[in-house]
């Protein structure tokens, strides 16, 4: 496509923002972020540059045009990338840093030295007793999480809705590396916080940004929303959204992204080692041994194979967990509301019932909706084994927690892992205690009871999983405008247009759901050779993708003059 074409949609941009109430200026940039390691550089002086004034496709019939681009040249600096990364403390560079401090250690640590005992020299390697110290590193298999990295990546030409350097990004909460490294490849203005911001901080920043990635702290509610009248869309770099005013969002344009199973294998492994961890009681004897106390026992301690293990819910992780299981030696048995192909040799029971009476330990990987809360309460306890265990990694309310106290109490239930609660404090800190939830002392005071602050998911490996996966699903939402893994709008896109198809154009047209507006949208896609078109619906908002070939730049325009025109118009989006 010419660069004239180029030159005219960035017009065209500019007034797209200008008719979503935007500032037509991105001088709020100067603020520095209070908490921040910034990726770019925010002074007042670097925001002085301007882009090069770009050529109107056709300077006599285009004054409304050119009013547009003046306007666009005189709002819209051009923000340089900050210095050289050097000069930040990384994430990575305090990886490698750490990396090289552990080698050092090893180096110093093995060299063999003499120690004298009972009057006999002996000569013994530090190498051997070295544990892993929390700042040793894993480099887990590519096939792990990367994968979906080369995956996803979009073969075809990439769109550019205009210059990527003005794509202004906020990323709040501590977003792993991964994410930023993705965006930042890109050409976006990456700004990075730390921690979240308090509302009207937030409420400042979110005025300029056209995308915020944040975690479970920010919340992005209707009244914070109001203020972005730039954004495109959220990453949520977690599993749950419901920090977020989803349906506000859709009305108003603004897609939503969240890695939903990025941590399934985490969870697994967790469960994994909990099944042990109960069966040879491991998390009494630790507490013994911290506690001075040597308390050597095989009574009521197992093995795990040829034991049943029983999974309720059959999805991301307890699948996972059934090929984990089985490959150490363990029968499993399932539970699902919906019938699944088995992995391995287990089997699906027809009846909760059913697997409670057979299992000897049951784990919960159900969704948290009304039909799974107390699902393990007083009764279904009872029907479990004699001396069987329970673990639940899923949500907090699943399980009746005075329910368990009791079982435990009797003996009829030997263990229990437990990894979320009906109320889990916001921040690290002594707050498990009998105000969160008035059981909190008596759970405490079990045997064999392990728990956890709500861990099952927290991995580095997740972490960077949920940044990458998020992030692509950002960049290509931003590049090709494809729904795909969106929580709030109908999952929508087209395959890539290739770099063959030179004058083809994009055209993305975020609307009402409302009767006879496709006959409308179609009416003015009509008069073009429209190439392949998708459009879908999810409530009240529709989204329709078409690709249309043979354009020039009036065609360009005029398509997107008509569309913002249509009163059932929520966003217009033109990319090529
Ligand atoms: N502890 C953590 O850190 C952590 C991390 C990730 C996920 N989780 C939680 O783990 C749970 C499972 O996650 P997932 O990714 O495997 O979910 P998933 O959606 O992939 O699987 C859930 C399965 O449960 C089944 N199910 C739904 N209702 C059921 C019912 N009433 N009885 C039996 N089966 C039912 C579904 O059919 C589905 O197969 C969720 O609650 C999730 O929030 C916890």
């Amino acid at each position: 496509m010419s660069s004239k074409i180029r030159s005219l949609f960035q017009g065209f941009r500019s007034s797209l923002d200008a008719d979503h109430g935007a500032s037509g200026s991105f001088s709020g940039d100067s603020d520095s972020p209070t908490t921040s390691t910034t990726t770019y550089d925010s002074s007042p002086a670097a925001a002085i540059p301007r882009r090069a004034p770009p050529t109107p496709p056709d300077e006599k019939d285009n004054h409304h045009h050119l009013k547009t681009l003046q306007h666009f040249q005189q709002s819209i600096p051009v923000h340089s990338k900050n210095s050289s990364p050097s000069s930040t403390t990384s994430p990575e560079n305090q990886h490698n840093h750490n990396q090289h401090k552990n080698y050092e250690n090893r180096e110093t640590m093995t060299d063999a030295q003499q120690i004298e005992v009972n009057g006999l020299v002996h000569s013994i390697s530090h190498t051997l007793s070295l544990s892993n110290s929390p700042t040793s590193t894993f480099h887990s298999p590519v096939g792990s999480y990367n994968s979906r990295t080369t995956f996803n990546r979009p073969s075809g030409k990439q769109l550019k809705p205009f210059n990527t350097q003005d794509i202004k990004i906020l990323l709040l909460e501590n977003v792993n590396v991964a994410a930023r490294e993705i965006l930042e490849s890109q050409g976006y203005q990456v700004e990075f916080h730390k921690s979240s911001l308090p509302e009207d901080q937030l409420v400042e920043k979110i005025r300029d940004v056209h995308v915020i990635g944040i975690r479970s702290k920010t919340k992005l509610s209707a009244k914070v929303l109001r203020e972005a009248k730039n954004l495109l869309v959220i990453g949520c770099f977690c599993i749950g959204t419901n920090q977020v005013d989803l349906e506000y969002a859709a009305k108003h344009g603004i897609s939503v992204f969240n890695s939903p199973f990025s941590n399934s294998r985490s969870v697994a492994e967790l469960v994994i080692s909990e099944i042990i961890a109960l069966a040879r009681q491991l998390g009494d004897r630790s507490m013994e041994m911290h506690n001075g106390t040597w308390n050597k026992v095989s009574a009521r301690c197992w093995e795990i194979r040829g034991k049943i293990l029983g999974i309720i819910g059959y999805g991301h992780i307890g699948s996972q967990l059934s090929v984990l299981s089985e490959a150490m030696g363990m029968k499993v048995i399932y539970y699902d509301v919906v019938p699944l192909m088995a992995l391995g040799t287990a089997k699906q029971v027809p009846t909760l019932k059913d697997l409670l009476e057979q299992a000897d330990f049951v784990t919960l990987h159900v969704p948290e909706i009304p039909e799974t809360k107390n699902m393990i309460g007083a009764e279904q306890l009872a029907q479990m084994k004699q001396g069987s265990y329970l673990i639940n990694a899923s949500r907090g309310s699943v399980v009746d927690i005075p329910a368990l106290i009791e079982s435990m109490r009797s003996g009829h239930t030997a263990g229990a892992a437990l990894d979320v609660y009906p109320s889990e404090p916001a921040a690290n800190g002594d707050y498990f205690n009998d105000t969160l939830n008035t059981w909190g002392n008596d759970l405490r005071s079990l045997k064999n009871l392990i728990l956890t602050p709500h861990i099952g998911g927290s991995t580095e490996e997740a972490q960077s999983a949920i940044g990458v996966e998020v992030g692509e699903a950002l960049v290509r939402y931003i590049n090709s405008g494809s729904t795909i893994g969106c929580v709030n709008m109908p999952e929508v896109t087209l395959r890539s247009l290739t770099l063959a198809e030179e004058n083809h154009v994009r055209v993305i047209f975020i609307h009402s759901n409302r009767p006879g507006v496709l006959r409308q949208v179609n009416s003015i896609l009509g008069d073009h050779n429209v190439d392949k078109q998708m459009s879908d619906s999810r409530g009240d908002v529709a989204y329709l993708m078409a690709d249309i070939s043979d354009v020039n730049a009036g065609d360009i325009r005029s398509l997107y003059e008509s569309l913002e025109a249509l009163s059932s118009k929520i966003m217009t989006r033109v990319l090529y």
